[in-house]
């Protein structure tokens, strides 16, 4: 019997981890999945969507630069990745329709507050940046009820927009933007969602928002622990996180989307730390 095809697709891809999570999911499950990397040529993401579908692909998880691409493609879109205005996820429904997803919220939150064991409810929650990372955790961080979620970034009315885009969606939690030099009191919790280190930068934050228990996420994953974390750790921050579990996690969710059975993912994660 043939192995149902999946894939994840970027550009550039080589690095990518996907294939090897996914390849750890599907013998952990005994799923009869096989998972590739496919680089996608900038100009032609549809065409390589399309092919692979034209093959008897099952799913693709998409990656940078083509989230908000894959989005516009799919003739339809789950309620999260609607609002998440890009998506990492794409199969065909049982009409046959490209339908996109986004699992990254699914995979933040899950990995905030089952791996690390983190309370979003009621807490007051700083999220740095307003790209398209950030756009695509805001949902569901809001559907964990936390008391407020503050919007800090270098271009505040990006931020703006996003506060504009999610109040319907806020309900008790206090939703708001402001710059990097506003936040001025220790929060529960701090995300960073910028792609600022990749510039080997970092947002200009006043170490006053790092308290005794603060915990502190930042979204990129590396090898070394990442700038944010290191300027986090340099400033007496106790509780840091990086990515890495995020990664595994939305893996995870489009394991589930795509086959129905959801992998543990703690020994995937164990697995990857120790590379
Ligand atoms: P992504 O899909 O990774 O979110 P993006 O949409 O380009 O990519 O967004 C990048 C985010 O990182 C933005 O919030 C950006 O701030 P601006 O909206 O002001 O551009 C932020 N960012 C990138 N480089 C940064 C830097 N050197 N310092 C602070 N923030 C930075």
């Amino acid at each position: 019997m043939h192995n149902d095809l999946y894939a994840v697709v970027g550009n550039p891809i080589s690095h990518s981890k996907s294939p090897r999570i996914h390849s750890l999911f599907a013998s952990q499950t005994g799923e009869a999945v096989e998972y590739t990397a496919l680089q996608a040529p900038l100009a032609d993401f549809a065409g390589s969507v399309h092919d692979f579908f034209a093959r008897g692909g099952k799913g693709l998880n998409v990656t940078i630069p083509f989230k908000e691409e894959a989005w516009r493609l799919a003739d339809c879109r789950t309620e999260r990745a609607e609002k998440a205005g890009a998506a990492n996820t794409l199969y065909r429904d049982e009409r046959g329709k490209l339908t996109a997803d986004n699992t990254d919220g699914q995979g933040l939150v899950q990995d905030l507050t089952r791996n690390h064991g983190v309370t979003l409810a009621k807490a007051r929650i700083l999220l740095l940046g307003a790209g398209g990372a950030v756009r695509g955790v805001i949902g569901p961080l809001l559907a964990q009820h936390p008391a407020s979620l503050t919007i800090a970034n270098r271009t505040v009315a990006r931020a703006e927009g996003l506060v504009q885009l999610f109040t319907p969606d806020a309900h008790g939690t206090e939703l708001s933007a402001c710059g990097f030099d506003q936040p001025y009191e220790p929060y529960d919790l701090v995300i960073n969602g910028t792609s600022a280190s990749l510039q080997g930068d970092l947002p200009p934050l006043s170490a006053n928002v790092i308290g005794a228990d603060t915990v502190i996420y930042d979204m990129m994953y590396s090898l070394q622990t990442t700038t944010f974390n290191q300027w986090a750790l340099d400033q007496g921050a106790r509780h840091v996180f990086d990515g890495l579990g995020m990664l595994v996690e939305q893996a995870a969710e489009s394991f589930r989307v795509w086959r129905g059975v959801r992998p543990d993912t703690a020994p995937v994660i164990e697995e990857l730390r120790n590379d």
